[in-house]
């Protein structure tokens, strides 16, 4: 039987998306607010010995998890066969170890939590840093897709000599890939994080790359402070306004206005979440990994 998809609210388009793109079937619910706030849910489509998929990308994930959490169980609860959460931005990644003592590792819980609610994960670039694998952390199978090939697409078709800036060690293994793909030079700057919104970037050697078009590349844009002090080292370097390009479009509070007020040049990221400038589209890349 064709997998059936459930969408949370806002990941409609996505769902609708893959609808189209191969078999599966959109399921239906009701999913409210009592009037104290808490959830209200009921599947109206029958779920019994079906692979279910929930499409949830979780960026804000405090206020998106205990919907998700009962449409997990409920859905476990009625007899589904197997429960899939698609999230392509998977949150908590960040927080992977104790800086400061008495910290939470939330990564870790994070993941712990998910495990105990779904069967399998399917998510696109995570933030792998000190937590090498998902596997460390999640205990169910983890499908990790990767954004590189239709980033280096995107950057050929749309940008002329393009060089390729990673803002920090953990984005090299991301921009070598992209480069690589797209055919383009690459360096990478060292970044130096005093604060959730004080950060120091090393400043980029340019020369060799006059007449190139700097393309910024990093997985998530959350404050924009990593791009930002980017782009201003770089347009103090004389170079032309840099394309920025972000796998999850995090964009908290005003980042993006302040990342074009900093002299960014094209803003785009890929459609893991909703956002203006999604022009990326990753939806090809879950088809073969929901399967049937
Ligand atoms: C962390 O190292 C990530 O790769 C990004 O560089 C970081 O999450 C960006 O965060 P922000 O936009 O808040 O500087």
């Amino acid at each position: 039987m064709k997998p059936l998809l459930f969408s949370l609210p806002g990941n409609e388009p996505l769902a609708k998306r893959l609808f189209q793109k191969m078999p599966t079937e959109l399921g239906q619910m009701t999913l409210r607010k009592f009037p104290d706030g808490e959830t209200y849910l009921r599947l109206l489509t029958e779920v019994t010995d079906r692979h279910v998929v929930l499409i949830s990308s979780l960026d804000r994930p405090d206020e998106k998890i205990i919907p998700l959490w009962l449409l997990a169980k409920t859905a476990k609860a009625q007899g589904a066969k197997k429960v899939t959460l698609l999230s392509p931005y998977l949150p908590y990644m960040r927080q992977d170890k104790t800086f400061h003592h008495g910290e939470s590792i939330s990564a870790r819980h994070f993941a712990e939590l998910v495990s105990g609610m779904v069967d399998q994960l399917i998510t696109v670039d995570p933030h792998l840093h000190r937590i090498g694998r998902l596997e460390e952390v999640y205990t169910i199978p983890t499908t990790l897709l990767h954004a590189a090939q239709p980033i280096a697409k995107w950057i050929s078709t749309q940008v002329e000599h393009p060089v390729l800036i990673g803002p920090d060690s953990e984005s090299k293994q991301w921009v070598s890939e992209v480069a690589e793909e797209a055919g383009a030079p690459y360096i990478v700057l060292e970044k130096k994080r005093f604060g959730d919104r004080q950060v120091e970037v090393s400043v980029p050697q340019l020369t060799p790359y006059r007449n190139h078009i700097p393309v910024l590349v990093d997985d998530i844009i959350s404050t924009a402070h990593t791009m930002i002090k980017a782009v201003e080292h770089l347009r103090q370097a004389g170079a032309k306004p840099p394309v920025c390009i972000g796998v999850h479009a995090v964009f908290a509070g005003p980042a993006f206005e302040e990342l074009k007020a900093a002299g960014a040049g094209q803003i785009v990221t890929c459609d893991t979440i909703s956002h203006p400038s999604n022009m990326i589209d990753l939806s090809d890349l879950y088809v073969p990994a929901i399967g049937e």
